[in-house]
């Protein structure tokens, strides 16, 4: 019997702020109540996507992503929990700690952008699908996540007229990957906070498909939601199905699902 297979996501945008942990909490839930088997990764010291999904706080947990980075892959089992505040999803935690990680890495690690990669290698043919959350940056973190990726998403915030401020050097640095992860594939900007009645939405869009290539095909609205979810630690999916921005989620694992063909019921 062949391994089934694993999609790896990057949801990466070194802008501050554009809907990456947003993206990865509601996207994960949705993929989740579909039957797929989730897995989180938070790669970002702040550890938003851990407070939201996590049950303990990271700097409870012993070993997050930070330890795992930089030590034997025998921790990898330790790391992983599976009793997270959302049905189907596990977590790997992020920390404070992995701004530390992100300068031991640089110095020891023989190949910096890919202990990520080395380290989840026991979990392909595991999980359906495993969703990774980038830090507000463009160094080791994000380029161990992209080099550990088949597939990355870039949220934009469509409502600001910085939307796009330093997508080139986003796109720069996918095009270093590609030498060490030549697979990686964009599945699309995803636009965040888009109204399609403002004009700087509308002109965002049109940068975001020029700049990065392509776009997906699911607009997620402004909604005060958002924030009530986190703070509630719920998805947007468990706090109100019915609400837009709940709805543009689930076209949105609907839309990756049919994308890359990714085969609902093996479980
Ligand atoms: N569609 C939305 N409607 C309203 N608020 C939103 C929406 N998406 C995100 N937000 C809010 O905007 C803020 C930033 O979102 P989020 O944390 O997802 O961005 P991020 O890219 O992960 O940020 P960082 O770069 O700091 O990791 C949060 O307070 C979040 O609740
Ligand atoms: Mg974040």
């Amino acid at each position: 019997m062949t391994e089934k297979p694993t999609y790896v996501i990057s949801v990466a945008n070194h802008k501050g702020g554009c809907g990456k942990t947003t993206t990865v909490v509601n996207l994960s839930a949705e993929l989740a109540k579909m039957g797929l088997s989730v897995l989180v990764i938070d790669l970002d010291p702040q550890a938003n996507a851990s407070l939201h999904i996590g049950k303990k706080h990271p700097s409870e947990v012993t070993v997050t992503c930070a330890e795992l980075l930089v030590s034997e892959v025998e921790k990898l089992p330790l790391a992983i929990h599976s009793n997270t505040n959302i049905e189907g999803v596990s977590l790997i935690y992020g920390s404070l700690a992995l701004g530390k990680t992100e300068d031991e890495l640089k110095d020891h690690a023989p190949r910096p952008s890919e202990e990520l990669r080395e380290k989840i290698k026991p979990l392909i043919g595991i999980y359906d699908v495993i969703l990774l959350d980038c830090p507000p940056s463009l160094k080791l973190l994000t380029s161990n996540a992209l080099a550990a990726s088949t597939h990355f998403i870039v949220p934009v915030e469509s409502g600001s007229q910085y939307g796009m401020y330093g997508v080139t050097d986003l796109m720069k640095l996918v095009e270093k990957i590609h030498r060490i992860n030549p697979g990686l594939e964009l599945i699309g900007a995803l636009l965040i906070r888009h109204d399609e009645r403002q004009t700087v939405c509308k002109l965002i869009e049109a940068s975001a498909k020029e700049q990065i290539g392509k776009l997906i095909d699911v607009r997620i609205p402004t909604s005060t939601k958002v924030n009530q979810s986190a703070i509630t630690q719920q998805s947007l999916h468990a706090l109100d199905r019915t609400a837009k921005v709940s709805r543009e989620f689930r076209h949105l694992a609907e839309t990756i699902v049919k994308l890359l063909k990714i085969e609902i019921g093996n479980n």
